[in-house]
Parts: structure tokens; C-alpha cells; sequence
């Protein structure tokens, strides 16, 4: 079984919902499966909110906050601009490391969620693409099924051979992005990124019924989508599980 980098063509693509499929479907094969979430931003109170959804799918809820997202900023931004234009902890890669080696230590198997997109600025010459290749994992790119959909994802692939990131492919998502958006046909855009860039289609996942109000129905709701999300996709593929 192998660790995966889940990362996706913009923020608001679908990552933690992928992320917590893969999660839910190889822990559902027995595997103990560790989450990451190097970097998160967001207000107090929502900052630790996809680190949450993961650890639930994963069942690694109680690992250390510290060693599944090392860092937390409040400006929702990157991570070089919440440092140099917020006035935020610089990103410590070493740390970032430390912690996926850990994390590794104490699961068969870890799911690690990006930020935004694959050239993200973490330091001002490192991006998230230079950090999936530091952790030397591969990647699983999320798009959504929208136009403009085939152009995001080969220069994401693009970005990731630049950066010497393996791409196992690529998963659609039908129920992110902005709601206006012109949907692209699932077919159209799995042949298209098949037959013109040679992609590996991972899975599909289709709009999934909203979780229902209040936090524990939530967190059981997240639950199950993570499960369902998991059942579409091809983890034998995605983590040789
Ligand atoms: N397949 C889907 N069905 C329904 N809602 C979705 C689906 N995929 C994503 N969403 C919603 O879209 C928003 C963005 O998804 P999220 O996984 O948080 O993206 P990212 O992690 O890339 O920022 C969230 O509100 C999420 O609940
Ligand atoms: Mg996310």
C-alpha cells in the first residue's frame, strides 16, 4: 500500500471530499490509515475543519493536532502570503517532513491533503508541487467537471513532472465548483483527458446529498459520504490497496 497526495486543479475542487474516499475506502480494506493536512487557513473554529473530516473518514481522529496539520493560519491565503503579507509563522518544510514521517510511523498507510492548487506558494521558490516531491509520495489530481476543466488539469499535470511528482491520475468531481458553472459532460471530459493526455481516470463522483444540520448527524453524514466517495473510486490504483 502506498501514500497519496491528494491535491486538485484549484481550491474548492473537491480534495477533502477525495481525500476522505480514499481515506474511508482503505481503511474499509483493514488498513490503519493516517490523514495529514499540512497547512490549513481559515478562521478559528473552521481552520481545523478538513483535518476533522479526514481523521473521521480514516478513523485516526485522535492522532496528534499538531503532527496532522502543523500549520494553522488565520489569513486565507496561501501559505507564503498568510507569512509574508499577514505577518503569520513562516512554513517550516523540515517540520512539515517531521511530522508525515511520524505519521507514517504509526499507520500503514497515510492520505495527505493539499492546499489549493499544485503551484500554491509556499515559500517564494517551493510550492505544493516542490512538497509532494519532498515527501516522495504520488499524486492524485482532483478536477471538477466544468469548463475549463481539461486546460487546469494539464497544467497541474504539467506542474507536477516539472517537480518530479508521479501522477497515478486523475478524479472527477460532478458536485464541486461554482454552482453557475457550465457543467462539462463526465464522458466527453473522461475521453478528452484519456485519449489526449494519456490521464488515468480514477473515479467519478457525482453531486452527494448535503449532510444533514447539527454536528454530530453531521459528522456521522460525513461519515457515510466518505464511504460512498470511497466506493466509486479505484483505490487499487490510487494506493496499490
Ligand atoms: N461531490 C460532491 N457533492 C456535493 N458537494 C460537494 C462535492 N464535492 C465537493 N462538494 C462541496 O464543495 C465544497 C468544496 O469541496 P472541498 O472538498 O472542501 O474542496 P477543497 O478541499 O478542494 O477545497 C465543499 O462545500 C464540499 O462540501
Ligand atoms: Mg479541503
Amino acid at each position: 500500500m502506498e501514500s497519496v497526495f491528494v491535491t486538485g486543479t484549484d481550491t474548492g475542487v473537491g480534495k477533502t471530499y477525495v481525500a476522505a474516499g480514499i481515506a474511508a475506502a482503505l481503511r474499509r480494506r483493514g488498513a490503519s490509515v493516517g490523514v495529514m493536512k499540512p497547512f490549513a487557513a481559515g478562521a478559528p473554529g473552521d481552520v481545523d475543519g478538513d483535518a476533522a473530516v479526514l481523521g473521521d473518514a480514516a478513523g485516526s481522529g485522535d492522532d496528534p493536532p499538531h503532527l496532522v496539520c502543523p500549520h494553522r493560519y488565520t489569513m486565507a491565503a496561501s501559505p507564503y502570503t498568510a507569512w509574508m503579507r499577514g505577518g503569520e509563522p513562516k512554513p517550516d518544510i523540515n517540520r512539515v517532513l517531521e511530522c508525515y514521517e511520524e505519521i507514517e510511523g504509526m499507520h500503514d498507510v497515510v492520505v495527505v491533503e493539499g492546499i489549493g492548487g499544485v503551484m500554491t506558494p509556499i515559500l517564494r521558490s517551493y510550492s505544493v508541487a516542490d512538497l509532494i516531491a519532498d515527501m516522495g509520495i504520488p499524486a492524485v489530481v482532483v478536477c471538477p467537471n466544468v469548463l475549463g476543466a481539461v486546460n487546469h488539469t494539464i497544467m497541474t499535470v504539467d506542474a507536477c513532472r516539472r517537480s518530479n511528482v508521479t501522477v497515478r491520475g486523475i478524479v472527477i468531481n460532478g458536485g464541486a465548483g461554482r454552482p453557475d458553472s457550465d457543467r462539462y459532460d463526465r464522458h466527453v471530459l473522461e475521453q478528452d483527458l484519456e485519449e489526449l493526455c494519456g490521464f488515468n481516470i480514477l473515479g467519478f463522483v457525482p453531486p452527494m446529498p448535503k449532510a444533514a444540520a447539527g454536528e454530530e448527524a453531521a459528522a456521522g453524514a460525513r461519515q457515510t459520504t466518505s464511504q460512498a466517495v470511497g466506493r466509486l473510486l479505484d483505490v487499487s490504483q490510487i494506493a496499490g490497496a
